[in-house]
């Protein structure tokens, strides 16, 4: 069978990627990536949505995209078998998002809920940079240029994708089927879906200083493991605890597996087990948090070992991340010749049309 299924998906270079980032996207992408079973598979860095609100720093911007694309590579993200490239450097993408524009009323925009929150988060109110309140059309443009059937992303991105489909079915009603309607990948697992803060906020942001990243070294991780939030009642050993809000046991949630027990605690066949004998009470917190520790260091020491193996050759890694825009461009370019030629703006390439006007001045 062929096969056609296209994957895309990206991420803001603004910081190193997390492990927020990594359960609630990344891991899932390598999968797929190695499944086999999609016809192309693309990652980005978007750079250009990134400088929408963070357009008098773009010196934040430039630092990360080596940052993020070592955070890729590490994961597992292979360029022979992904595309991945800087969003920036398709000039495709303005000139759809351009025609797109055509397509959305102001009041969507302002009706998109992730628009809407990350206006209030901002302080933006009255002063809203256009290019920031449109992203979501630039978004639909990066998703549609590839015409890709699958996005793997976070659930703040639902919106982002409704939005995208709403452009697609308009574009293809107006101008005839061309474009392609993208699904959203939700990660399946609870847990994933946003990771919170090893202080117990809703998420893991840089500014609160509550992430563990992928490029943490062993000790940063053992630190940050051992402070992290859990049950503020549970005071003493014997006391009950709650799960509930307890980040040490979302993580848990998130990456352990049964086989963690064998490794690393005995006295446990499964998650279950350990959440019943700590709500009974009788189990101390130190205890739980070395367990996770130990599972994070199996996940993560592959991950920062092959890093320091890329920052060994920086240069190759941008001229991985220049070949991938090529390749990107590429594709870009013939859906960008499919959407003129549909909304019929591709005067030069149609002798029909031209003749036909020959015809029409000739008598
Ligand atoms: N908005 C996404 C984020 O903040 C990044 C992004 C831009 C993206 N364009 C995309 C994700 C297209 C998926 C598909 O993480």
């Amino acid at each position: 069978m062929e096969k056609e299924k296209v994957i895309l998906t990206g991420d803001r270079p603004t910081g190193k990627l997390h492990i927020g980032h990594y359960v609630g996207s990344l891991r899932r992408r390598v999968e797929l990536q190695n499944s086999g079973l999609y016809k192309k598979i693309f990652v980005f860095e978007a750079d250009a949505q990134a400088l929408t609100d963070n357009i008098d720093n773009p010196e934040k911007v430039r630092q990360n995209v080596i940052e993020v694309a070592l955070d890729y590579l590490a994961a597992g993200l292979d360029p022979q078998k992904s595309t991945i490239f800087i969003q920036s450097q398709i000039p495709e993408l303005c000139e759809l998002s351009f025609y797109y524009m055509d397509l959305v009323t102001v009041s969507r925009l302002q009706r998109n809920p992730t628009v809407k929150t990350e206006i209030q988060l901002r302080n933006f109110e009255t002063s809203i940079p256009v290019g920031f309140f449109t992203y979501p059309i630039s978004q639909a443009a990066d998703i549609t240029a590839f015409k890709a059937t699958t996005v793997p992303v976070g659930e703040d991105q639902e919106p982002m994708l409704e939005q995208a489909r709403e452009i697609v079915r308009r574009f293809n009603y107006i101008y005839g089927e061309t474009l392609v309607e993208p699904e959203i990948l939700l990660p399946d697992n609870a847990a994933c879906l946003r990771l919170p803060g090893t202080d117990g906020k809703a998420k893991m942001s840089k500014s609160l200083g509550n992430c563990i990243y992928l490029s943490d070294s062993a000790d940063e991780v053992e630190k940050k493991v051992r402070s992290m939030f859990t049950d503020p009642t549970h005071l003493r050993v014997s006391d009950p605890g709650k799960l509930e809000g307890n980040c040490v046991f979302t993580y848990l949630d998130a990456f352990c597996k049964e086989e963690h027990f064998g490794r690393y605690w005995t006295d446990y066949a499964n998650l279950d087990e350990l959440k019943a004998h700590y709500t009974r009470g009788g189990l101390g917190d130190m205890k739980v948090k070395k367990f996770l520790a130990a599972i994070l260091q199996e996940e993560l020491t592959p991950i920062r070992e092959r890093r320091k193996e890329f920052e060994k050759d920086i240069p190759a890694v941008y001229e991985m991340l220049k070949k991938g825009c090529e390749a990107a461009r590429e594709t870009a370019a013939q859906t960008l010749d499919e959407v003129r030629r549909a909304m019929k703006i591709n005067y030069f390439d149609d002798e029909a049309l031209i003749a036909e006007q020959a015809k029409r001045f000739s008598n």
